[in-house]
């Protein structure tokens, strides 16, 4: 066992609407977490791929392929982006003579379990979708409420890895009860698989989900532009204390490369989830994504933090009145202080800033900075 010096991270922003210094203390403020399931899945957050954000019901398995085939050329997979997932709308609008759900025959003619297999192939992990109600979203196709068994058995023997669960069409009946059938159908399908909860937070899953899957949406559906972003990373703060190994706040997919933002903004955005311990759900077309988008979500210093094995999330601090600047491009001189994060002042930081990978060394008391508007900038603080 190695013991690691405590590191902190810092979080500076320049916000519009949501102002200030986001950190994280890890590991001295780890909390000892065992998760009900402890299934080994989810010890760190989940990273991948969903359909939904850029493509919506626009898919097949085409597309499926394609985006198993750029992950790895890209070299996104080596980097821990791994689950390659199909939201809504693949399957037939009505289940079979057996009653089982099927693939939708046009969109989907090769059939789940051979893409599937394409994505073993090629050390990915394939997930789907499905929703607690009787009705998807879309209302395309069927849910699983009532069928959770012979659901969760289906995935299984298609080699499903993954699985959201929607709460549309929920006939007014609390998700617990509706989400643990589903729970208890996984777990008893012989497949590992892991079970993200989309209950959009209506619930506050974060106070019970734990026993139940690996991630719960702790909010509504994330949208590409700046405001929908923060406000739901600031909803998210408040669930901080509960994400640890086997369980993570989920505040929705991420929007990086869809082009609602600046580049600063999705940089902004990549920080804020890496540093919450947000799953790293990539929701763009990377078989054509650019290489801002790249360089943003192949950053190994940030994803390092999203992945470290303590898994404490992290979360707003210091507010700053005088960051509240309402237009301009102009930056704002942002200060920093170890006090903030509950550091002696005296303490001798080695700072690394994430984003451009440069070292300051022997840092004592504050760092002042200059961001400019909607950026950011993201350091870890190691005592000498
Ligand atoms: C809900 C979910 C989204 C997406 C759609 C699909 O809105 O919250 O993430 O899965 O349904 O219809």
């Amino acid at each position: 066992m190695t013991l690691m010096k405590p590191s902190y991270v810092f979080l500076l922003f320049l916000l519009t609407l949501a102002p200030g210094i986001w950190a994280v203390r890890s590991p001295a403020a780890a909390m000892a977490r065992r998760a009900a399931l402890e299934d080994g899945i989810g010890q760190t957050p989940q990273m991948g791929w969903n359909s939904w954000n850029h493509f919506g019901c626009n898919i097949n398995e085409q597309v499926i392929r394609q985006t198993a085939d750029a992950m790895v050329d890209s070299g996104l997979a080596k980097l821990g982006y791994v689950y390659i997932n199909i939201d809504d709308c693949w399957a037939a609008y009505d289940r079979d003579s057996q009653g089982n759900l099927a693939a939708n025959t046009s969109t989907f003619p090769s059939g789940i379990a051979a893409l599937a297999d394409y994505v073993h192939q090629k050390g990915l992990k394939l997930g789907i979708y499905s929703d607690a109600g009787p009705r998807t979203c879309s209302n395309l196709m069927p849910g699983s409420l009532g069928h959770e068994e012979q659901d969760a058995k289906t995935f299984a023997s298609w080699g499903i890895d993954y699985l959201k669960y929607d709460n549309c069409n929920n006939q007014g009946i609390s998700p617990q009860p509706r989400y643990d059938a589903m729970s208890k159908a996984l777990l008893n399908s012989g497949r590992g698989i892991f079970f993200s909860l989309c209950e959009w937070g209506s619930d506050d899953p974060a106070i019970w989900a734990r026993a139940i899957g690996h991630s719960w949406r702790t909010t509504g559906d994330i949208q590409d532009n700046w405001a929908s972003m923060t406000s739901i990373a600031d909803a998210n703060d408040k669930w901080a204390s509960q994400a640890g190994p086997g369980g993570w706040n989920d505040p929705d997919m991420l929007e990086v490369g869809n082009g609602g933002m600046t580049t600063e903004e999705y940089r902004s955005h990549f920080s804020i989830w890496a540093l919450a311990k947000a799953p790293l759900v990539i929701g763009c077309n990377i078989s054509s994504r650019s290489n801002e988008t790249k360089g943003i979500l192949s950053n190994q210093n940030v994803i390092a933090v999203n992945q470290d094995e303590h898994g404490v999330q992290g979360h707003k601090g210091t507010k700053c009145n005088k960051m509240e600047t309402k237009k301009g491009p102009a930056g704002a001189s942002i200060t920093a202080r170890w006090s903030s994060i509950g550091l002696d002042p005296a303490t001798v930081v080695d700072v690394h800033d994430l984003w451009t990978d440069e070292v300051i060394s022997s840092v004592q008391r504050e760092m002042k900075q200059t961001v400019d508007s909607h950026a950011c900038k993201m350091y870890v603080l190691t005592p000498k």
